[in-house]
């Protein structure tokens, strides 16, 4: 077998083995392997360019201003971009999301806000902020993403 393709099995096993490993959350515990690794993957390339890692765009219903988080909260989630009716990106980072927030985001309640629009406070978000109509993995990855990488 071909080295490169080899490879692209190692790739995709440890996709599967990830994607299994991640809905049941076991992950969290253990930052660092293999599956939190994948999930990061993805989570930023949802993030960074509207795509998950299998190709798939992301989809909000009603559609989506902008189809990807970082044209409305920037490349590294420090938001504060003006939208259309007034409103501002939200900032993204640990520090405002965490640290500054009561109660502070945790995963359940960023997949929440992502999904649903209600923010860590149980209020409803500016509809500008879209309703991201996820599978289950791709909301938990997006979500892991912005809880671990966004400093
Ligand atoms: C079209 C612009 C736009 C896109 C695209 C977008 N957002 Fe937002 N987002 C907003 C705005 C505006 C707010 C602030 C809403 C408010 O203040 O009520 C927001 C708020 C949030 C919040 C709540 C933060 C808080 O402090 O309560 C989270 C979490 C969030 N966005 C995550 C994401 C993620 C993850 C994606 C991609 C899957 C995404 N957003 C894509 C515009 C956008």
């Amino acid at each position: 077998m071909k080295p490169a393709r080899a490879k692209r099995i190692v790739l995709l096993l440890a996709a599967v083995l990830g994607a299994a490993a991640c809905s049941s959350a076991s992950h969290e515990s253990s930052p660092g392997n293999s599956s939190a690794a994948t999930a990061v993957a993805n989570g930023q390339s949802i993030f960074q360019t509207g795509r998950d890692s299998a190709g798939s765009q992301i989809v909000a219903k009603p559609p989506a201003l902008y189809p990807k988080c970082a044209a409305c909260h920037r490349a590294d989630g420090s938001g504060g971009v003006h939208l259309p009716g007034g409103a501002v990106s939200a900032d993204l980072r640990y520090k405002a999301l965490v640290t500054e927030q009561k109660p502070p985001y945790t995963l359940a309640l960023l997949e929440r806000a992502i999904a649903t629009g209600i923010d860590n406070t149980g209020q409803p978000l500016n509809r500008v902020m879209p309703r991201w109509k996820l599978s289950k993995r791709d909301l938990h990855d997006v979500a892991y993403y912005v809880l671990t990488k966004l400093k």
